[in-house]
């Protein structure tokens, strides 16, 4: 081969793979590989999304190949067409610093991000786990940023609402709470654990440091409040609080739902006034069945409903667990349910289900599975 062939070869084999890496997708396909603008899959996993000034941003976990801990943090991806996404790099990375909350080897889940109207600042809410701890600290922790893309400044971490009691606790409710005592419960999962626990027998227990806090998103209604939702109680039962005006604090108000129910994966939408929460039980990274509830009040009651998915393989999910829900920008009725289909033997190459919401007639969401579609033509 002369030497101008050999180039010539070389920039059409530069040509062809840059082809490859700059294809532009015309259809989100759930459960297969997505690649981003460098042809890498996109590692923003437990993510959630933000639309601002015309542009989405998807922020989610920067999982490892190997391992369950946190090296790099939350990195974020921006779209305009919610198929092609470029990777904007990290959000919010881990502390090199010995001994920070967010030292490199901490666990980061579930990051949400919402823009505050009134400090115009992009406030971020992840569940944190400290380094060496396992998932046994079950914070929140709270970022903050002049940017969408970032960098988040990390300011805190802390269980919620430290010396609190629930809204609709009576001073009875929580003089019963009160002489619940764990060393009288030794063995879970017996009826009579069960009413102690919706009695709120951890509830109580955590009410002197704050109450747990895992699995999580965050909701901002129509008015501009935020609220905060989390799995509590070891998991037992989900905690609503409503956040401060800028968003960085809790008000004192928050409720419990479905104390004792054992779910995991909040994800919340409201549509013609009603509010809607899926959630999932808790296997760890296995996937399992959905659980949906509704309300008129984010106060509750909230209503528990059958699973919103339906067809092969819906007790399972279709072999995910969900992570967050978006209203699709310019749209009536165009909302869409993320999920993460877990890989424990590489997060990072753990898939994205991205499936749009059907309604009833009477308004109850429903999952169908789609090997793939399109974001204009559902929605048009
Ligand atoms: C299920 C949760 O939903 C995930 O975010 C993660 O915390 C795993 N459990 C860990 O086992």
């Amino acid at each position: 081969m002369t030497r101008k062939s050999f180039l010539w070869l070389g920039l059409w084999l530069c040509c062809l793979t840059a082809g490859v890496k700059a294809q532009q997708l015309e259809r989100i396909s759930p459960g297969q590989e997505w690649p981003d603008n460098k042809g890498e899959h996109i590692n923003a996993h437990g993510g959630g999304l933000l639309f601002d000034e015309g542009k989405y941003y998807w922020y989610g976990e920067n999982r490892p190949a190997r391992g369950f801990t946190t090296e790099v943090g939350v990195e974020v991806y921006s779209s305009t067409d919610l198929m092609n996404w470029t990777d904007e790099g990290v959000a919010l990375a881990v502390s090199e610093e010995a001994g920070s909350p967010i030292e490199r080897g901490c666990i980061m889940e579930r990051p949400k991000v919402v823009r505050n109207p009134k400090t115009g600042k992009y406030v971020m809410l992840f569940h944190l786990e400290l380094k060496g701890q396992g998932y046994a600290a079950a914070r929140v922790g709270f970022a903050e940023s002049d940017s969408p893309t970032g960098p988040f400044r990390f300011i805190r971490s802390l269980r919620p609402n430290a010396g609190v009691w629930p809204a609709d606790f009576s001073r009875k409710d929580i003089r019963e709470a009160k002489a619940l005592k764990e060393e009288d419960y030794k063995e879970w999962w017996t009826p009579t654990w069960r009413e102690a626990v919706t009695k709120g027998l951890l509830l109580a227990r955590d009410v002197p440091g704050g109450q747990m806090s895992r699995d999580m998103t965050v909701f901002v209604d129509d008015d501009g409040k935020a609220y905060h939702i989390y799995s509590a109680e070891e998991n037992l039962t989900l905690n609503l609080a409503e956040l401060t005006d800028d968003y960085l604090d809790y008000t004192g108000k928050y409720v419990r739902i479905a104390p004792g129910g054992q779910n995991e994966a909040p994800t919340i939408f409201k549509r013609d006034g009603t509010y809607w929460l899926i959630t999932s039980g808790c296997t760890g990274w296995a996937p399992n069945e959905a659980r949906m509830f509704k309300a008129e009040s984010l106060w509750g009651p909230w209503e528990q409903l059958p699973s919103p998915f339906v067809g092969k393989d819906a007790d399972k999910s279709f072999h995910t667990q969900g992570t967050y829900i978006f209203k699709v920008e310019g749209t009536d009725d165009g909302y869409v349910f993320m999920a993460d289909r877990w890989n424990p033997r590489s997060l990072k190459n753990s898939r994205h289900v991205w499936l749009p919401l059907e309604f009833k007639a009477d308004g109850t969401p429903v999952l169908r599975w789609v090997d793939s579609w399109s974001p204009r033509e559902q929605f048009d």
